[in-house]
């Protein structure tokens, strides 16, 4: 199939940058999106111009790496699915495919499709952690978790912390990471000692490095690769206040 990219080009944080089109020719449809944008690049490398900088890392959706924005949806076009999981065959011959890097404050651009995620780390460090002694591993029945617990616990962590729910969020929010993280850790006995202190902190982290507030959108949930439900967003307002309330 035969199609045309449009990436948006930014040589640094300084940079004003633009979108420059490519055509690219031949590329079968069983290619993923990070592959086609590979042959890409050896196109662009061969000719001696500057090939398009991207993240990826893992290419089998558990990463978080690959972020970019196509077509105007964070991943791309198919539900719950990472832009290294994105194949051709979702897209037609000829078609024109806008290809943006994550657009937010907390995010800036480093170079091309690459932003820098350190604020996400910063919420990590402020609370993403438990204190629950390490060593051997404990007698599985030393701390029993009922199965419902276990598994929504569960869900929340297979957050890959990717930032899709950044890019899509109006306000720049990063709440939905923020709360599956605070969930993964809240529903299970070991994460209890710190349950307080980490939502408050990890809000307040998440306020400093310059995310925006929640106003109930959605889109968050709409456009994350593992399908964190929203619901978890009023778990942490209700953990927050339940804090707050005990302070
Ligand atoms: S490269 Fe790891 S999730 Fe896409």
């Amino acid at each position: 199939m035969d199609i045309k990219v449009r990436v948006w080009r930014q040589s640094d944080s300084n940079d004003r940058g633009r979108m420059v089109a490519y055509d690219v020719k031949d590329i079968s449809p069983d290619a993923s999106f990070l592959e086609m944008i590979d042959v890409l690049n050896e196109k662009l490398i061969l000719d001696g111009d500057d090939p398009i900088a991207f993240d990826h890392d893992c290419r089998e959706g558990i990463c978080g790496a690959c972020s970019m924005v196509i077509n105007g949806v964070a991943h791309g076009p198919e539900k719950a699915t990472t832009t290294c999981q994105l194949h051709m065959r979702h897209f037609s011959d000829g078609d024109v495919i806008d290809v943006e890097p994550w657009r937010a404050a907390a995010f800036p651009v480093i170079k091309d499709l690459v932003v820098d995620r350190t604020a996400f780390d910063k919420i990590i460090q402020a609370g993403g952690y438990i204190s629950a002694p390490t060593g051997t591993a404990p007698d599985a029945h030393a701390a029993p978790v009922p199965k419902k617990d276990a598994d929504a616990a569960f869900e929340a962590a297979t957050c890959i912390g990717c930032g899709a729910c950044v890019a899509a969020c109006p306000n720049g929010s990063s709440m939905l990471f923020t709360a599956a993280k605070i969930t993964h850790l809240g529903l299970v006995p070991q994460g209890q000692p710190e349950r307080d202190s980490r939502v408050v902190d990890m809000l307040q982290a998440q306020d400093d490095a310059g995310f925006g507030g929640c106003t109930n959108m959605g889109e968050c949930a709409e456009v994350c690769p593992k399908g964190i439900p929203l619901s978890l967003i009023g778990r942490l307002n209700s953990d927050y206040r339940k804090a707050i309330a005990k302070s």
